[in-house]
């Protein structure tokens, strides 16, 4: 009997109510996204995903193929028979054509014809999610044709169609859309099998980060997600160790375990390894991994709680990018750690008011029980520094000021040198997700001074994303280039879905790491 399943026969044990359903029946490695392929043709398609843009002042298609044409009609063209529908260029605007045996779903592309792959990866995206939510129930047969003319656009297009493929269907009994029973990709003679194989495992890793955040914090528990990582991981080349209770007192993880404490289901730290020969570079991820925050004696109010088990989005990003990294072999040395523990109200918990001993013997005084994050985030960058690294990067949900400042759709990005600001910057532009640079101020910094320990963990509401940062940063080793990324606010879409970013868990972050470990390969 491994110490994880004792830790869930105890919680079950104690909570019979909960064990109507079985967190390991949950397979990661079987999030199950259609067939992607390379196609030629249409063939016996039922949707088909083409783009519309403005040229020379006229509407033109992008990807038409002879089939299409053929299907519009002797004598009339698919752009006329399009503009008759109402079609408009205007950028991800959506126009359905019903021809003769396959829907046509033309996505607008605007004037500008130098197409990004973010362009395309949000048109094949809107194209999908209409052909899987709208008309009959029938499985569908999707082609995307978008002319991808590179092998980062062929890439951007399979992972824009397989993202907007994906819904969180784990805890329904019915399917609540029509399945997707493949999904073609016209590509031109140039694209690569690789490019699409690349689409597939990042979007992949992007949809299983999504499920684990979306999972109630009853099924995903700090031990729950050590056991869907191993499952997940056990067919790639990567070392798994778990550091449990008793090893993390032994090597004084004085924050994980104050955090962790206050709940039935106790803490660990996980840490991944990939470590290949042709490595030059070496990159240590961290990801905030609270499976539930409700803010401690700091109770949070009724909104906030509802949506707190997306507080391990950070975790759940690395521990997918890490097997990205590793399903395609990427040329770099990958070591990951993701702190978990669950933030809850107990005769154990900590309190505001209590002085927190770090791994590196920094001590804290903890000033309100709802910075959990940065508490649990300084016992793994300060392990990290024992590995020595070129690049340490964390990624958390750390703060509601960040969301205030960037909203929704835009993650902060700190970091302790400028160059690496850009790669991280570079990084996320290439995978098309937004970050924004924000300062670590001196300011900030002077407010680390506490009364009665090395570091106060808050101080003035104003500016707490940027004391975060200087919080964080303090366990970084002097010389050790860092980043920080807070996705508060574009880890959660409480909103409607868009293009490729579904309700409620989107996967931020996860391309962004996994092109950054590209940039680092070789
Ligand atoms: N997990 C929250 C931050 C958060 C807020 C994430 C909203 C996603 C959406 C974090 O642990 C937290 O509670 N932060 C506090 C810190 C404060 C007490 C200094 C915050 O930002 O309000
Ligand atoms: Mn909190
Ligand atoms: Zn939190």
């Amino acid at each position: 009997m491994t110490q994880n399943s004792t830790d869930r026969e105890r919680y079950q044990m104690a909570t019979p109510h909960q064990n109507l359903f079985e967190p390991a029946r949950f397979d990661p490695g079987r999030t199950a996204l259609p067939r992607v392929e390379l196609v030629k043709s249409i063939g016996r398609a039922s949707d088909v995903v083409i783009g519309l843009a403005t040229s020379k002042g006229q509407p033109t298609v992008i990807g038409a193929t002879a089939e299409l044409e053929r299907a519009a009609g002797r004598g009339s063209q698919l752009a006329n028979l399009l503009t008759d529908q109402g079609a408009q260029t205007d950028v991800d605007r959506l126009t359905c054509l019903n021809l003769p045996g396959i829907r046509v779903l033309a996505v607008g592309l605007g004037d500008d014809l130098d197409l990004r792959p973010e362009d395309l990866r949000r048109a094949a995206a809107i194209g999908v999610r209409h052909a899987a939510s709208n008309g009959s129930p029938a499985p569908r047969r999707i082609v995307v044709s978008l002319e991808a003319t590179s092998d980062a656009h062929l890439q951007a297009v399979v992972e824009g169609a397989l993202l907007a493929s994906w819904s969180f269907a784990k805890l329904r009994r019915e399917p609540t859309r029509p399945t997707i029973e493949s999904i073609g990709v016209v590509g031109s003679s140039r694209a690569s099998q690789q490019a699409l194989d690349a689409g597939r495992t990042v979007a992949q890793a992007v949809c299983v980060a999504r499920d684990w955040t979306n999972l109630p914090p009853n099924l995903l528990g700090p031990a729950d997600l050590v056991e869907q990582a191993r499952g997940y991981l056990k067919d790639v080349r990567v070392e798994v160790e778990v550091l449990d209770e008793a090893a993390l007192e032994k090597g004084g993880y004085g924050g994980i375990l104050a955090v962790g404490g206050g709940s039935a289901r106790p803490p660990r730290l996980l840490r991944l390894d990939y470590h290949p020969r042709s490595a030059r570079q070496h990159l240590v991820l961290v990801g905030k991994g609270i499976t539930y925050d409700s803010g401690g004696y700091n109770l949070k109010p009724a909104e906030s709680l509802l949506t707190m088990k997306h507080d391990m989005a950070g975790a759940a990003a690395v521990i997918a990018a890490t097997r990205a990294i590793a399903e395609r072999g990427l040329a770099v040395h990958v070591t990951s750690y993701t702190p978990l523990a669950e933030s809850m109200i107990s005769g154990t918990a900590y309190r505001p008011g209590d002085v927190l001993t770090i791994h590196d013997g920094t001590t804290v005084e903890n000033i309100d029980s709802d910075c959990e994050g940065r508490i649990v985030l300084a016992d793994a960058l300060a392990r990290a520094n024992a590995d020595r690294p070129d690049l340490v990067v964390d990624i958390a949900t750390l703060t509601g000021a960040c969301m205030v400042a960037l909203g929704t759709r835009v993650g902060g990005l700190m970091s302790n040198d400028e160059a690496t600001a850009d790669r991280l910057l570079d990084a996320a532009e290439s995978a098309g997700e937004e970050f924004w640079h924000l300062p670590i101020t001196s300011h900030a910094r002077s407010q680390l001074a506490s009364d009665v320990a090395d570091l106060r963990s808050k101080k003035d509401r104003y500016g707490s994303a940027l004391f975060a940062a200087a919080f964080l940063q303090h366990f970084v080793a002097a010389g050790t280039n860092w980043a920080h990324l807070d996705i508060a606010g574009p880890a959660w879409n409480r909103d409607a879905p868009h293009d490729y970013v579904p309700a409620q868990a989107t996967g931020m972050g996860v391309r962004t790491l996994v092109a950054l470990a590209q940039s680092m390969a070789g």
